[in-house]
């Protein structure tokens, strides 16, 4: 059992918190938003996250997880502190690094004891060094003893607890080995491949993974564009793909393209390290441009079905970035109906898990449902954005009568083509050539 500190109660830090206790550690996790904390202790979570409640409320009831703002607290007795705070994108993608910075500085300030700090927030490469930097001068002849280990995470929201208890591996980075193998011990239990490393490369292996993650999918979207033209079947194009298994089927949906907390920040991030070094990253601008294009993509799509878009009526099922989550950070979904409303369109939407988050961010005017089947009551489109299960299987008969038009744009191409083309509806994929 080891004493581990979590700074950061995010999709990341909360769920990393979670788990390591779940695994018999004793936790504390520390967070500077107060509500955040309070609703903690009541055993309100912060995110929707299947399966976190139940592991949170497990560990608080066996005492082996607390939550405080207070850095004294969180820190006491602390062997390992864990930094996962956010890293947002900067004015041009560079990444933020103020949260990362005030949190080290506030540990530097409060730890009476040797530690090793471990990054889990996604960073620049060379942020190790440069947190080892801010450390050296504060704990110069102190005897206070600290190492650096980058140990960046994987975890995918809606998957995130999976993610961290069955990993496909652990990368851990550090200058020195002792401290990377201490934490290696932390994860002994999960009995997956642990790959150490130093810090620099640990910090590009989760860049270099996120962004080859993006340009998978960018690469099957341009693909299903060209599906879209030469008649052709993206769905059997990516399985055909994936059956070989130097490219392997997974992260091969084309749709309205990626979104999220991670992909955009971390694409823009490794973009902007790039050129900070001198070297021009065209195939990763190109990532990200043929990513801003789906969004785009679906809007010219209507127009070209419906004409001017001014007063039609669209219904959008599906807000969240992806399936499983309430997270709406870069969310498609929230891109298109900017485009929709600039173009005059009147929208209705629905989302079973983001509907309080996208109140914040979406035009007054769109209006928020609360079930699919009033979405497109009177629309003259259905846009599917996010492909929820409760979408799966709707009452299309029913929803063929609500609708006003019967075009049908499916976003991520969840249903069935040929069933809604016979039912009598005009079905549009993304890549399903042959249902333009
Ligand atoms: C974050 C980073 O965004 C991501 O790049 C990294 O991979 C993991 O950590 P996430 O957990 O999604 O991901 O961040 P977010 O949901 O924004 O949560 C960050 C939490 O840190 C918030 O609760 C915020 O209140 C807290 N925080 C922020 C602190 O406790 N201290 C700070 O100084 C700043
Ligand atoms: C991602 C990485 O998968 C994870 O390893 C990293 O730690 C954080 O970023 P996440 O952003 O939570 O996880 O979701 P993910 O499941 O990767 O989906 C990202 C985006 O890509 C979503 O918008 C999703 O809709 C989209 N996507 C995913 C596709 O469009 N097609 C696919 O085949 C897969």
């Amino acid at each position: 059992m080891s004493k581990i500190t979590v700074i950061g109660t995010g999709y990341v830090g909360l769920v990393t918190g979670a788990c390591f206790a779940d695994l018999g550690n004793s936790v504390m996790c520390l967070d500077i938003d107060q509500k955040r904390i309070d609703g903690l202790h009541k055993g309100i979570m912060p995110i929707f996250e299947p399966g976190l409640e139940e592991i949170v409320e497990r560990a608080y009831r066996a005492k082996r997880i607390d939550f405080t703002t207070d850095y004294p607290t969180a820190l006491k007795a602390a062997e390992y502190v864990f930094i996962a705070v956010g890293t947002p994108s900067g004015d041009n993608g560079e990444a933020d690094m103020q949260y990362v910075e005030s949190a080290v500085k506030k540990i530097a300030e409060t730890i009476d004891h040797s530690f090793i700090l471990v990054d889990k927030s996604t960073v620049p490469v060379g942020t190790g060094d440069w947190i080892a930097k801010m450390l050296q001068d504060r704990f110069a002849d102190s005897g206070i003893k600290f190492s650096i280990v980058s140990n960046p995470e994987f975890l995918r929201e809606g998957t995130a607890i999976s993610d961290f208890m069955r990993p496909d591996r652990v990368v851990l980075g550090s200058t020195d080995r002792a401290a990377s193998n201490k934490i290696a011990e932390l994860y002994e239990s999960l009995r997956c491949p642990i790959l150490i490393t130093d810090i620099r490369t640990a910090e590009m292996i989760k860049y270099a993974s996120n962004a080859f993650l993006a340009a998978k999918i960018s690469f099957i979207n341009e693909i299903a564009n060209i599906c879209d033209r030469v008649g052709a079947n993206v769905i059997d194009v990516a399985t055909g793909m994936g059956l070989d298994s130097r490219i392997g089927p997974k992260f091969l949906n084309a749709g309205i393209g990626w979104g999220g907390s991670c992909f955009p920040k971390d694409v823009k991030a490794l973009v902007h390290i790039a050129q900070e070094y001198g070297t021009q990253p065209q195939l990763l601008q190109a990532v990200i441009e043929i990513n801003k294009y789906q969004r785009k993509y679906v809007v010219h799509k209507l127009e070209e079905i419906l004409g001017d878009l001014k007063g039609k009526r669209i219904g959008i099922l599906g807000l969240a970035f992806k399936p499983d989550t309430d997270d709406m950070r870069e969310s498609p979904a929230a891109d298109i109906i900017k485009y929709l409303d600039q173009k005059g369109a009147n929208i209705s939407a629905y989302d079973p898990a983001a509907m309080e988050l996208s109140k914040a961010i979406l035009p007054k005017q769109v209006t928020l449902c609360e079930n699919p089947y009033q979405v497109i009551e009177g629309a003259d489109a259905l846009l599917l954005a996010t492909e929820w299960n409760e979408f799966k299987q709707l009452d299309f008969e029913k929803i063929y009568q609500l609708m006003h038009g019967h075009v049908i744009l499916d976003g991520r191409n969840l249903w069935d083509p040929q069933n809604l083309t016979d039912l009598g509806f005009h079905y549009y994929g993304i890549g399903l050539g042959q249902y333009n």
